[in-house]
Formats: structure tokens, C-alpha cells, sequence
């Protein structure tokens, strides 16, 4: 019989200090920088974010997706077997916010790693821990995206600081009969490195460069709006479907305008768009998770549904995962 891998259980968690971007205004203010909320919502679709507090670390937030994720799917913790989380905002350098996570569930022994793609991240997780499945590696992973891109936000740039928030997603992926995951499609291309980074590294104690966050935000745009569309397409041709047995689009909550760009690219219906980028802004690697729970727990994604999941980021990486709930 062939093993298939499929989602049994999804999960997600803000941190309780929300920002509208009214708030957030008036913050950047005392230290000079000119925003608005009629800018922001107009060039992103976002209306507010969340920070996590300063003591609050990606494992935090991860743990209580987790969490929710395990409950929803009917298991213990104790039942997980692998567990991949998706971050570029790590607790530590090393070891991996996975084993941390591992630690604060209560459980030890199985295997646990970060993946880091950026806010593709996601996307390439859920990929992997697919194949690990289907190869027999594991039964029951836990995936989680879980981010605080508050830590590296520079305050002084309006064109990035208003654009980003913190949370974490989780989903519980079980070995079944039946799909489940029906394609995926992940690429990268290295020559765009510098559109989008953290260029800062540790080095004899200190941190050489800078580590707060950079983009070109024109460069990123324009990138992301092709590799949506592309990544999309080959994975349906994988799974020998079309556009038109998509019941949802749930890509990386970036941008209201490249996400309802690639709706009409798809010629989807704009009700068929997963949207949360307006009450959560960007939270990278948590982005797609999270959007997927509020999805699945409003009611509008069910059991048979087909969702298709679209990543992009830093890298520059993309892809997509095409999904039967
Ligand atoms: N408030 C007020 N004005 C602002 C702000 C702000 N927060 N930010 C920029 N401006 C001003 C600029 O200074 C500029 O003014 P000028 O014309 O006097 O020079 C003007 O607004 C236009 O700026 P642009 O940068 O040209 O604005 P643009 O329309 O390109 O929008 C944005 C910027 C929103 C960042 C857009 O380029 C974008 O969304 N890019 C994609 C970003 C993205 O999706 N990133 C994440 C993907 S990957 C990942 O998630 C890690």
C-alpha cells in the first residue's frame, strides 16, 4: 500500500501585545520616523502586528502552536516522532530551537531540526518532513513556524519596520492510506542574497555587521510575484490538477497586493484567498501555519478541502505545497 502523509491537526499563537498600525505610528514618532496608517495599509494591506515581549523566545511561541496543534490532531506529545521548525529568528545560535521545543513538550528521543528559508521556510519544512514520512523516517511530525522578527527590525527604516510581526504555527503530519500531500515544489536562487537579509554573523564575541533586517523592497516585489505563479502551476501539473480544483490559496502573508496578484494570475476567485497579512503583517516562517489554522478553525477550510500553500523569502527562496485537508 502507498504512504502518503497528511495533515491531522493545525495550531497557532500570537504573543498578547498587538500593534495597529496607528500605535506603531505614534511609536516611530518619538524617535522621528514618519509613518501612517492610511501608507501601510494602502501599500501592504496590513492593519496591525504582534511583538512578542522581550523575554519571549521563538521556542515560547512555538510551544503553545505546538501545543494546540497536538490537541487538535487527538495525540500526547509523546506520540510525535519528528519535529522540524521553520525560523530565522533561533533562540541561540545553536542548538536548534527544535530541540528546545522538544525540551519544553516534555519529550526526548526523537529527531528535531530548524530549517531555514526564510518565510519559504514553512513550505520547505512541511516538503521535507513529506518525504521523511513517505520514506518510512517517521509516522507522527510535528512542523512548526515560529518567528520574532521584532528582535531584528530596524526601528529607523519605515520601509521594513512597519511591515513585520511575531507568532508561531504548528501542524501535526501523520503517516495515512491516503493524500494528504499531493505535490510540492521548492526552489532557490542564491544571486539574490543581498535583496533581503540579516548580513550580520557572530565572530570572536561580537556581532560583525549589521543585524537588523534590509530589503529591497522593489527587487523582492517584483521576484515574488513571478515564482508564486510558476511554483503553483508545477505543482498542480505534479499532481495532474488545474486552477480550478483549488478551494483555497493560503501564499506567505506578505503584501496584500502580491498575494491578490497571484490570486488573478491563478484566476481564483478572491474568496478563495486565505488572508491574515492585514491582522497579523508578516510573520515569515509563521505566516502560512497561521493563516492555515484561522482557516481551518473559521470553519472556511474543511476536511477534503483542496489548499494550496505558497512560500517566498529570503534567499531568494520559493515554493508550494498543493494539499488535500
Ligand atoms: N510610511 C510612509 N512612507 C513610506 C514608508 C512608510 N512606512 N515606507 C516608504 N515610504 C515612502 C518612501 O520613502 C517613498 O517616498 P518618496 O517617494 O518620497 O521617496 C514612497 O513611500 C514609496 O516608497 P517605495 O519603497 O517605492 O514603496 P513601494 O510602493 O515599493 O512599497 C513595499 C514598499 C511595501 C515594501 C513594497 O515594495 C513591497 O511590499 N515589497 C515586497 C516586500 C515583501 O513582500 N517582503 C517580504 C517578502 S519575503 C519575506 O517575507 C521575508
Amino acid at each position: 500500500m502507498t504512504r502518503y502523509s497528511r495533515i491531522t491537526g493545525t495550531g497557532s499563537y500570537l504573543p498578547p501585545n498587538r500593534l495597529t498600525n496607528a500605535q506603531l505610528a505614534a511609536e516611530l514618532a518619538t524617535r522621528g520616523v514618519e509613518t501612517s496608517d492610511e501608507w501601510i495599509v494602502e501599500r501592504t494591506g496590513i492593519s496591525a502586528r504582534h511583538f512578542a515581549a522581550p523575554d519571549v523566545t521563538s521556542s515560547d511561541l512555538g510551544l503553545e502552536a505546538a501545543r494546540r496543534a497536538i490537541e487538535a490532531a487527538g495525540l500526547q506529545a509523546a506520540d510525535i516522532d519528528l519535529i522540524i521548525v521553520a525560523t530565522s529568528t533561533p533562540d541561540m545560535v545553536f542548538p536548534s530551537v527544535a530541540c528546545i521545543l522538544q525540551h519544553k513538550l516534555g519529550i526526548a528521543g526523537c529527531a528535531a531540526f530548524d530549517l531555514q528559508a526564510v518565510c519559504s521556510g514553512f513550505v520547505y519544512a512541511l516538503s521535507v518532513a513529506d518525504a521523511m514520512i513517505k520514506s518510512g523516517a517517521a509516522s507522527k511530525a510535528l512542523v512548526v513556524g515560529a518567528e520574532v522578527f521584532s528582535r531584528i527590525l530596524d526601528f529607523s527604516d519605515r520601509t521594513t519596520c512597519v511591515l513585520f510581526g511575531d507568532g508561531a504555527g504548528a501542524v501535526v503530519l501523520e503517516a495515512s492510506d491516503t493524500p494528504g500531500i499531493l505535490a510540492s515544489d521548492l526552489h532557490a536562487d542564491g544571486r539574490h542574497v543581498g535583496i533581503l537579509c540579516v548580513p550580520g554573523h557572530v565572530s570572536g564575541g561580537q556581532v560583525l555587521g549589521s543585524a537588523l533586517l534590509t530589503m529591497d523592497g522593489k527587487a523582492v516585489f517584483k521576484l515574488a510575484v513571478g515564482v508564486l505563479e510558476s511554483a503553483a502551476r508545477a505543482t498542480l501539473a505534479k499532481a495532474e490538477l488545474t486552477e480550478a480544483d483549488i478551494d483555497w490559496l493560503i501564499p506567505h502573508q506578505a503584501n496584500l497586493r502580491i498575494m491578490h496578484s497571484t490570486a488573478k494570475k491563478l484566476k481564483l476567485p478572491l474568496e478563495k484567498l486565505i488572508v491574515t497579512v492585514d491582522q497579523h503583517g508578516n510573520t515569515s516562517a509563521a505566516s502560512i501555519p497561521l493563516a492555515l489554522d484561522d482557516a481551518v478553525r473559521s470553519g472556511k477550510v474543511k476536511k477534503g478541502d483542496i489548499v494550496m500553500l505558497e512560500g517566498v523569502g529570503g534567499g531568494f527562496t520559493w515554493g508550494a505545497v498543493l494539499l488535500k485537508y
